[in-house]
């Protein structure tokens, strides 16, 4: 993948950091090189983050060396956190990290396995879908286990005429139980879910094209793993629609594809982009700590 460093380039202050922020030759990321997330962030360092993180939508940290009480201190500059509905999968003590980890042992998954293997933005079944979530990687494979980003942004201006018509101003169910069931039947990663776990999920409508809270832009905001139905139209037609918008999301020019460097830090946008985790050869072991910051009701 080609960078380029952007207007963005900076001369440290003091009290600041000297780092670059360079977007990828791809329709969404910027990788950010010589910055220690493991110290606090001035504002004015945080300030430039936070713009990078809107105009590329997904941020890599390159070579960080963090606990995960840094992670979680860095994840709540930006809102509160939202624990996993799957709490066991938690980082023991941190109710707030999720690992993500096909590793087995002692006969027992260490992490959701299974997490991202169908395209959708994350805990966009909740009334207040997350803002953004970040992934760091503890173990990778050395083939595979690369992540995929889709730009709704770009999904939504590029849309043809016919279906921008068909969408505006109509509601979409999101649940998280919409492929539970299919993923429990060929995985070792899904637990029955308690009825309080189940009570946590209950299906939401969102609008099908929302508007970033903090751009203005527009997005599409549907995804195959969690949206189930467009609301007031047949079920038939509903279906029809939902997967042609799926399959315009994910034409290869709205999408970057993330191969994992050893101590990467991944921080997305929700609002902006959907991903997928494009799968791990099962005897090669991968892990890493995901957080999950809360946003607002999509509008
Ligand atoms: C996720 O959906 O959060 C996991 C993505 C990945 O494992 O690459």
């Amino acid at each position: 993948m080609t960078t380029t460093a952007t207007p963005d380039e900076h001369t440290a202050q003091d009290g600041q950091q000297h780092f670059d922020i360079r977007a990828f030759d791809a329709p969404l990321g910027a990788e950010v090189v010589g910055l220690d997330l493991g110290k606090p962030l001035g504002a004015q360092d945080f300030a430039r983050v936070h713009r990078a993180h809107l105009n590329h939508h997904v941020l890599v940290f390159r070579d960080q060396r963090i606990t995960p009480e840094q992670q979680i201190a860095f994840s709540r500059r930006f809102g509160p956190l939202q624990a996993h509905v799957l709490h066991q999968f938690a980082l023991p003590g941190y109710p707030d990290i999720l690992i993500v980890s096909n590793i087995v042992e002692n006969g027992k998954p260490v992490g959701l396995g299974d997490a991202g293997h169908f395209w959708h933005s994350d805990l966009s079944y909740k009334e207040k879908p997350s803002l953004g979530s970040m992934l760091y990687a503890q173990e990778l494979p050395a083939e595979g286990g690369d992540t995929l980003f889709a730009n709704m942004h770009l999904a939504w201006d590029t849309l043809p005429g016919h279906l921008r018509r068909a969408v505006e101003g109509r509601h979409a169910e999101h649940t998280y139980l919409a492929r539970y069931a299919e993923l429990q039947a060929r995985s070792p990663w899904r637990p029955d879910l308690s009825a309080e776990q189940i009570e946590q999920v209950k299906p939401v409508l969102h609008p099908v094209v929302r508007t970033h809270p903090e751009t203005g832009r527009k997005a599409l905001f549907v995804s195959e793993h969690f949206t189930t139905r467009i609301v007031g139209l047949p079920e038939d037609e509903s279906r029809a629609l939902l997967d042609e918008l799926f399959a315009h999301s994910v034409r290869p020019e709205h999408l970057y594809r993330h191969v994992w460097r050893e101590r990467d830090l991944l921080f997305w946008d929700n609002r902006s982009l959907m991903h997928l985790a494009a799968g791990t050869p099962d005897h090669l072991r991968r892990k890493l700590h995901r957080t999950t910051i809360e946003g607002d009701s999509p509008f």
